[in-house]
């Protein structure tokens, strides 16, 4: 789903095609590409949209489409009859987003909505998650895919109270968009418009402070990897030109673009081996397949395998959001089209990647989890089954062995042997799956190092790989 039929595609930029000469491409290595479009090119960041729900990420969302020009004033009408119709007035900004029926009928997402739209200096993919429990499955793939998170939280009364609670979606959205390698937050104050806020410095100044500490316990270094900003995502106050001071006078900070335009990211190494998690797949002209890369460079023409099963594939074209490409670097979020290999024997969770230096393959490793809440009466000890999240793979896994508990005040490994654990702890064990997947340590690639285990539908404990058995490699 997405922006798909409704929205004027045409308006969106279209890339010109690098002027080197096909022969001479062919003779070069794909790094040696002088690639003009990419210099001029902007550069390109997935934001996700996080959040309890109902706090106003597919309105904000469709607001930055609407004030970036992306649809026009009849589509809103349209909508705005539709929302109308189903009793959902305040919805219409939330059906750019939200494009299939179910979602309109039930004001919520479902699925993770994507659009494209640009600031000054920036490309964003937007990637709208779903804020209800039931589909935080969904959630956990668009962040997945993100470098920074637009964490939306209501400032309407008792709606702020409901999402921060324990079992809200507010806390859990942002534990995990940390382990999952959302290095960024922006914090964006929703619903200041709504009469029981009306652009109040008392409720925004509250909610600021009761969420610093706990993004802080999190893994947020506040001062450096968060911004905090008041919006109406409804109305589309201070989001592409900052609130007035009539309607606010107290705010001095920046607006929404802005914020986005500036947020800076680390850069990631073209040159790395290729790695590309796939998370779907599909026939068009040979086999075609989605995902973000993750590290590294790919380039039409290029050998790559196919893990875990080491299939060799060549790369028959990549394409960019809509755009051919040659050439496509880490960050990017592709389609593929492979030679070589069948569509059936791909699975999401599969990795496409370099030949010279592949991804390691396992059936077990070794990690450091934080247990973040146990079902009622369960503890975590060896035998204990859970599903395990890693990049794109979704596994059935068993804890092993408990290793070491970690003592969270020194960071140390306490000295006395441990069974079990509870709620809180952090445990260093062994993992096991029945399969072959592809994971990475930590800390040679935190995005494929990162993992979250879930049971009964919801976060049990989130984790990074620690170390892998010697003969992992493939
Ligand atoms: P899920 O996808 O179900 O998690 O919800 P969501 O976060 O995408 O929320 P959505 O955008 O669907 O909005 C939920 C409700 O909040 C709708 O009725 C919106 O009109 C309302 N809403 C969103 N933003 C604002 C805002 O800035 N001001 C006011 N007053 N209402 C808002
Ligand atoms: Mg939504």
């Amino acid at each position: 789903m997405g922006m798909t039929d409704e929205v004027d595609t045409k308006s969106q930029p279209v890339q010109a095609e690098p002027k080197v000469k096909d022969k001479e491409v062919a003779d070069m290595d794909c790094a040696e590409v002088p690639d003009e479009m990419e210099s001029q090119k902007k550069r390109h960041l997935n934001v996700v949209f996080i959040g309890h729900v109902d706090a106003g990420k597919s309105t904000t969302g469709g607001q930055i489409l609407f004030l970036s020009g992306q649809v026009d004033d009849r589509t809103i009408q349209k909508y705005e009859k539709e929302a109308k119709d189903k009793s959902r007035e305040s919805w219409y900004m939330a059906y750019i987003m939200d494009t299939n029926e179910e979602e309109r009928v039930k004001g919520k997402t479902v699925e993770v909505g994507r659009a494209q739209f640009e600031t000054e200096t920036t490309r964003f993919t937007i990637l709208d998650a779903p804020g209800h429990k039931s589909y935080v499955p969904n959630m956990i793939s668009g962040a997945s895919q993100a470098d920074i998170g637009v964490l939306v939280i209501s400032a309407r009364k008792g709606e702020f109270e409901t999402g921060y609670e324990r079992g809200g979606q507010t806390r859990e959205h942002v534990q995990l968009a940390k382990t999952l390698g959302v290095s960024k937050l922006l914090v964006v104050v929703n619903k200041m418009d709504d009469h029981t806020v009306n652009w109040s410095k008392e409720r925004y100044d509250e909610i600021e402070s009761k969420m610093v500490p706990f993004l802080r316990s999190s893994g947020y270094n506040v001062k450096k990897d968060v911004q905090f900003l008041p919006i109406s995502g409804l109305v589309g106050t201070n989001m592409k030109t900052r609130v007035d001071k009539n309607i606010c006078p107290w705010w001095n900070g920046p607006c929404l673009f802005e914020a986005l335009d500036s947020v800076e990211v680390p850069v990631r190494d073209p040159k790395g081996p290729y790695r590309m998690p796939i998370i779907d797949k599909f026939k068009d002209m040979g086999t075609v397949v989605m995902g973000k890369v993750e590290s590294g460079s790919i380039c039409e023409g290029d050998s790559l395998l196919v893990m875990p099963n080491k299939a060799p594939v060549k790369v028959l074209a990549v394409y960019c959001d809509e755009d051919k490409v040659r050439r496509a670097g880490p960050g990017e979020n592709l389609r593929v089209r492979l030679s070589g290999i069948e569509e059936e024997d791909i699975s999401s969770g599969f990795v496409l990647s370099s030949v010279v230096k592949p991804i390691p393959t396992v059936t077990e490793f070794t990690a450091q989890l934080q247990i973040l809440e146990l079902l009622e009466n369960a503890i975590f000890t060896a035998g204990y089954k859970a599903v395990l999240h890693i990049h794109s793979v979704v596994e059935e896994c068993e804890i092993v062995e408990l290793l070491q508990q970690i003592d969270p005040k020194t960071k140390k490994p306490m000295k006395k042997k441990v069974l079990f654990v509870k709620n809180g702890a952090v445990v260093v064990c062994r993992i096991q799956v029945n399969s072959l997947i592809c994971v990475e340590k930590f800390s040679d690639f935190p995005q494929l190092g990162r993992f979250t285990l879930r049971t009964e539908g919801k976060t049990i404990a989130v984790g990074k790989v620690t170390d892998l058995p010697s003969r992992s490699s493939a």
